[in-house]
């Protein structure tokens, strides 16, 4: 691999390579020493464009557990806010000799600009760009739905007739995109549910069902529930008439959470707003993995980085 900047097309093979050897990376983990030498000598420029806490600081801890030399960029405070191009920034990082970038941007489709720019030989990783992808918040979303059903006896396994619901703001939500090819790629059985204001106007390539009513998605007992975050920042209109009608609609609130089935898992990527797309009684429940989500996205993140840059780069593809 020698970038990883979507999970349309990524196939289902390279996928459980990738959740394979992030599991043991997860063992790594649970060692006295959590590190690795494997990554020493490399540098990797976390570049971030917007604004990020679990995304950030989870790409830091995994290439420093790989011993690689890390280096973290945000445009605030940087040229970016005098004005400097992409190129050029991009273009400083060859010059530093940066191996691997993980970038986030608001406009989609940055990262394959860069990586098809020439401007730069690094691995690059996406790291979410506008409302088009978010890859490796959906490996590690795959590897806890997993974990959860598989356990230690993950390696190996697909998600072959799992159904995942995931609520919410589809239209603006990257975390839906990267979920919707990677899970359906790994065999799970994906619908969608939300407001109609807040689908996109085409989904028919797809591979996902998209449902309107909650009640009767919640009903299904499905053993996934994925909360989406509502993106206030990206909504330059109104989608819905106010946040209690929202709530009361299409949020995960006590009631349907106490009608999901026991065994039914939790997600959400965070941020949450708590009361507004998920109710504090369900996130913080024992069928909840928002915290597990965020460690297991460490040892996915190692998994990227070590695949991407452990090798020769010459040759990769
Ligand atoms: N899930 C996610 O991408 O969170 P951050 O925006 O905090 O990185």
């Amino acid at each position: 691999m020698r970038h990883l900047l979507t999970t349309k097309g990524l196939d289902s093979d390279t996928a459980i390579t990738l959740l394979d050897v992030a599991e043991d990376m997860a063992d790594v983990a649970d060692r006295e020493i959590r590190k690795l030498p494997t990554l020493r000598g490399k540098t990797v420029v976390n570049l971030f464009f917007e604004d990020s806490t679990r995304t950030r600081i989870s790409f830091e801890a995994a290439a420093k557990r790989l011993s690689a030399d890390v280096i973290n960029f945000s445009a605030k405070g940087s040229s970016v806010s005098k004005g400097e191009s992409l190129k050029d920034t991009a273009q400083t990082l060859a010059a530093i000799g940066a191996d691997g970038v993980v970038i986030r941007h608001p406009a989609s489709g940055a990262p394959q600009v860069l990586a098809d720019s020439g401007w730069i030989d690094a691995g690059i990783i996406n790291a979410g760009d506008g409302t088009h992808e978010h890859p490796t918040q959906a490996l590690l979303d795959a590897f806890t739905i997993r974990r959860r059903l598989h356990g230690k006896a993950s390696r190996g396994k697909d998600l072959d007739g799992v159904t995942v619901t995931i609520v919410g703001d589809i239209l603006h939500s990257r975390v839906a995109r990267s979920n919707v090819w990677l899970l359906a790629g790994l065999g799970a059985d994906v619908t969608l549910v939300a407001p109609p204001t807040l689908v996109p106007a085409d989904t028919s390539g797809w591979p996902a069902r998209v449902e309107f009513d909650l009640d009767a998605a919640v009903d299904t007992q499905p053993d996934v529930v994925m909360m989406l975050r509502i993106q206030a920042e990206r909504m330059h209109g109104s989608f819905f008439p106010n946040s209690r009608e929202y709530s009361r609609r299409w949020g995960l609130d006590d009631a349907r959470f106490a009608r999901l089935g026991t065994d039914s898992i939790v997600m959400h990527p965070g941020p949450m707003n708590r009361g507004l797309e998920i109710s504090s009684m369900a996130a913080d429940s024992q069928q909840s993995t928002v915290r597990e989500q965020v460690a297991n996205g460490v040892s996915v993140r190692m998994a990227a980085l070590y695949l991407l840059l452990s090798g020769d780069r010459e040759g990769t593809k």
